[in-house]
């Protein structure tokens, strides 16, 4: 018998994964991931039903309080999206996402959490091919963790 299976996503599943049921939460621009997350579902493009999104008009207005809450209160993963540098329609509302970043990275530290739980990531509105595949690789690097240690399920 085969050690990898081809889930209903088209994700190649390997039998071994730490946590084959994770919640990855996916924070999206409304302007460029959102946009492309779309553009990945009318084009029929797959990624795993572990990835909630919720959307934000721009990454700039995600407080880093609530990527730490949304870790400490049962999410596996957290990954934010948003426009490329030089496209936030807000002007800056990405670089300040990217500074908030660094400092979100530190943080997870002091909470015993692992960094692959958190990623920044550029998908511009044209990029559905992208955007699952970044929820691909994504949701197989939390999978090879063990559950979070908040979650309480
Ligand atoms: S509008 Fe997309 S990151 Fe600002």
């Amino acid at each position: 018998m085969s050690e990898s299976t081809v889930c209903q996503a088209g994700v190649e599943q390997d039998a071994m994964v730490q946590n084959p049921d994770p919640l990855v939460l996916a924070f999206c621009c409304n302007w460029c991931a959102y946009t492309a997350a779309d553009l990945a579902g009318t084009s029929r493009l797959q990624y795993p039903p572990f990835v909630r999104i919720v959307r934000f008009m721009c990454t700039g207005m995600i407080h880093p309080n609530l990527i730490i809450d949304a870790l400490t209160k049962g999410a596996d993963g957290v990954i934010v999206c948003g426009c490329h540098p030089g496209d936030c329609h807000y002007i800056e509302g990405n670089v300040r996402m990217k500074s908030r970043a660094e400092a979100i990275e530190l943080m997870l530290e002091d909470f015993g959490l692992e960094p692959e739980r958190f990623r920044l990531e550029w998908v511009g509105a044209s990029e559905g091919v992208k955007f699952a595949h970044v929820m691909r690789d994504m949701t197989r690097q939390i999978q090879d963790l063990p559950p979070s240690p908040y979650r309480t399920d």
